[in-house]
């Protein structure tokens, strides 16, 4: 046989067949009950996320601790002052503190100022008629005199001012308020004196009004956009931000509760620092006022590029253990009462718990799993425990330790078409089988920032998930949050800059997924909108850690008619891509243990055909593959039968999914009789005449799911047409009743002129869903559903039969 490096070009005809379609939905018959947590959010501090987002501190680098020099502090003063600014690390406010600023100011006179200011998160957001209320923390030395706290422009044109009439010798805390009178969304924030002498300062805070008037509280905006999503859970705090760069960096929640004056902060590992002034408690506190069920994520001894001693994880294992304290415990109990004392006596009753963040690759994450799983069950047997199960490169995670999980978090960062092509994923999973929360998902490839393409790939997914609420219990996309100014990941929900914000197409996507979802999933039958996908490529055979021989190949079209007769039997027509292949006698053989052994034969241009052959294993500890529609290495399909299982697996772009998944294992020592039938829209595989699996390959042209709340009778209507064509599509409801009087039906599209169509702060509604009124709808009505657009139908049953 011919050894061929080069691949080989395939020809690739599609062709799409398709009537109108008729999408029958049918409220008598109900299926996979909705989760009551279906769809929820996930809050990591990336991107600026916390500090310089949603958190509403406008002072950055408050405490002087991001660096060895004041950063983004600035020296005020004219030609007839002079002063000088430090970092110091002596005479400190406290031992949470590791550096104050230190301001000297040698000359000044009293029409003058020397000071500092603070330019905030890329520039301070001054409204005019907005209160600020400022803290800070000061002493000073043969200073005597006022200072000034003020508002004021880049070039000093001063919006707001307050005076402290005099600064203590020993650290004393400095409160005030005041508000704009003007406009600027990139102001700064100055402390001056006309005095001289020395000041030390730290722990400056300036907050706006907050999220529900909370102290240390939210960006309102920013967290209203929250809550517009409707989240059902909360997880938090990351992410990787819970692991670290290394365990020194981790997230650890007692260092984040109290006043902010005793949180020490820490370099998270997106590239800055964090406050933690956002902590564990203001975690909670979110998660409450957005009537969420907190989902808190602990680390389990892993960093990124470290872990401790496994068998030494009882520091890890009792943080985790007093965080749940903290937050279910009794307030006689040591961390109940520092939440109490924190302002909140009642607990906030966490019920999800994920054990670690993606650290399902190693460092004995097992058994690490299992230390805490056993000991937190202990204490609240309720407590729903997740456990890290994939994510980067595997499409089929499986779980596969002994240790109980209540959920398991798989993760999905992909491209609009595997999204897409996700739609049936979690149809295949087993139904008595382990359930999964999807912690993080989203179109990062081929996406710009976050264009409509991604957000209809998103959506695909999510009615895939929908339909599956039963095995799929909980997702959240992620992440959610970026400052423009420093985008570490990409795409994000939420955009902003200091004063404008806006969302991407997925941001409305999940908005609105989330707010229309039924408690229960009805009947949805499409069937006239299929597209029609020829199956072409090449054929093969292939062996994984074995040999094993092939013969009497035969391929037969339409009618029976032999196709390649000649080139089957033609030895040099066979391309052997990996593995030792000889043909002797007929018998085509691979003879060496090797991983993904493959051998290919001619293109199959026709759209339905037979193909047969003969196999047998004749040593080797997996199995046998019969490849078909083989494009290139990275793109094809293939049936494998082994000891090891026997699946039905597609390779697209090079990410392999598993079609179909049996248990059965198929030791084929002895020659057995393999056929795959290939049809237009559905693929047969028989052994030994045996029909063992139909695969339906039919691509939907429009992707449907649909529910019904039962408590109000809203039906909603799910359509995503993601093709290029406007479809006029009929709709049927079927045992819907309308007793008589016709309804109007509320129809929210998201469409836009280009899948590449994105939003930004200038043009931040370019891409955003707009709200149709169908009125007088009958059980029979026809709607058009617009290229590239994802749709949600409305529908006030007055009752259900
Ligand atoms: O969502 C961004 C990051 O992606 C998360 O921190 C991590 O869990 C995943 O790798």
């Amino acid at each position: 046989m011919k050894l061929l490096t080069v691949l080989f070009l395939s020809l690739t005809i599609s062709f799409s067949v398709y009537s109108q379609p008729k999408i029958y939905v049918d409220v008598n018959q109900k299926g996979v009950r909705i989760s009551p947590t279906h769809y929820g959010i996930f809050f990591e501090d990336i991107n600026h996320a916390a500090d310089g987002g949603l958190y509403a501190e406008l002072i950055r680098n408050r405490s002087f601790e991001d660096a060895q020099t004041p950063e983004c502090w600035s020296l005020i003063t004219t030609q007839k002052t002079s002063a000088e600014m430090s970092i110091e690390t002596k005479g400190l406010l406290n031992t949470s503190q590791a550096k104050c600023l230190k301001l000297q100011i040698n000359k000044n006179t009293p029409d003058q100022e020397a000071g500092v200011s603070n330019t905030g998160y890329w520039g301070i957001n001054v409204v005019k008629g907005r209160k600020y209320k400022l803290s800070f923390f000061a002493k000073s030395l043969n200073f005597n005199g006022a200072v000034f706290a003020s508002l004021r422009s880049k070039g000093g044109k001063v919006y707001a001012k307050a005076k402290i009439n005099s600064i203590d010798t020993n650290w004393k805390k400095y409160t005030c308020t005041f508000i704009a009178n003007a406009n600027d969304s990139a102001a700064c924030f100055a402390i001056t004196t006309p005095s001289t002498g020395t000041l030390w300062l730290d722990v400056v805070s300036l907050f706006p009004p907050t999220f529900n008037n909370r102290e240390n509280g939210l960006r309102p905006e920013l967290a209203q956009l929250l809550s517009d999503m409707n989240p059902t859970f909360m997880r938090f705090p990351g992410g990787c931000f819970v692991e670290g760069d290394t365990l020194k960096n981790r997230f650890e929640w007692k260092k984040t509760i109290g006043k902010i004056e005793e949180r020490p902060g820490h370099k998270n590992l997106w590239g800055y620092r964090t406050t933690d002034g956002m902590g564990y408690h203001e975690f909670l506190q979110l998660c409450e006022d957005l009537h969420a069920e907190p989902l808190y994520v602990v680390n389990v001894g892993i960093a990124h590029k470290d872990h401790n001693d496994y068998t030494n994880n009882n520091d890890y294992l009792t943080d985790a253990l007093d965080a749940l304290e903290y937050a279910n415990g009794d307030i006689k109990t040591k961390y109940g009462a520092l939440r109490a004392a924190n302002g909140h006596p009642k607990p906030f009753n966490i019920k999800y718990l994920e054990i670690g963040n993606e650290n399902f690759k190693g460092d004995n994450y097992a058994q690490r799993y299992e230390q805490f799983y056993k000991e937190i069950k202990k204490r609240y047997p309720e407590m729903i425990c997740i456990a890290n199960v994939v994510a980067w490169g595997s499409d089929n995670p499986v779980w596969p330790h002994s240790a109980q999980a209540d959920l398991l978090d798989e993760h999905y960062y992909r491209s609009p078409q595997w999204f897409i092509n996700q739609y049936q994923k979690y149809d295949t999973y087993d139904r008595n089988g382990m359930k999964i929360y999807v912690g993080e998902y989203a179109v990062t490839k081929n996406c710009g920032l976050g264009n409509l393409d991604a957000a209809i790939g998103e959506a695909v997914y999510m009615q895939g998930m929908e339909k599956n609420s039963d095995i799929v219990r909980m997702n959240s996309y992620a992440p959610i949050f970026v400052n423009v100014h420093d985008r570490k990941w990409s795409p994000d929900l939420i955009n902003f800059n200091a004063s404008k914000v806006y969302c991407t197409p997925s941001y409305y996507v999940q908005k609105l997924f989330a707010n229309n979802l039924g408690t229960v999933n009805v009947s949805v039958k499409d069937t006239s909108c299929t597209k029609t996908n020829i199956l072409n490529g090449a054929i093969g055979i292939g062996t994984n850690l074995a040999t094993a021989e092939f013969s009497d190949f035969s391929i037969t079209g339409k009618n029976g008619k032999s196709l390649l007769i000649d080139t089957l039997h033609n030895n040099n027509a066979w391309f052997a891509k990996v593995g030792d292949w000889h043909t002797i006698n007929g018998v085509c053989s691979q003879s060496t243990l090797g991983k993904n052994c493959l051998s290919t034969i001619s293109m199959i241009t026709d759209s339905v055909y037979a193909y047969r052959l003969k196999v047998r294993k004749t040593s080797g500890k997996d199995g046998v593959q019969i490849i078909f529609g083989y494009k290139d290495n990275r793109n094809y399909y293939r049936w494998n039968i082994g000891p090891n299982g026997n699946t039905i697996d597609r390779y697209y772009n090079g990410l392999k999914s598993t079609l179909i998944l049996t248990s059965n294992k198929n030791d084929i020592n002895k020659w057995c009789d393999i056929r795959i039938d290939v049809n237009t829209n559905q693929i047969l595989f028989y052994m030994d005449n045996q029909l063992t699996h139909t695969l339906d390959i039919s691509t939907p042209l429009l992707y449907t799911s649909a529910t019904l709340d039962e408590k109000t009778n809203q039906l909603y209507i799910k359509v995503v047409n993601p093709t290029d064509n406007d479809i006029s599509t009929d709709f049927c409801l079927k045992n819907y009743n309308m007793k008589g009087a016709k309804v109007s039906a509320q129809l929210t599209t998201l469409c836009s002129d280009k899948l590449t169509d994105e939003n930004s702060l200038q043009t931040p509604q370019k891409v955003s869903p707009t709200i149709t009124i169908i009125p007088n709808i009958d059980k029979e009505f026809s709607c058009k559903m617009k290229r590239n657009s994802v749709n949600v139908f409305k529908i006030a049953a007055s009752s259900v039969k």
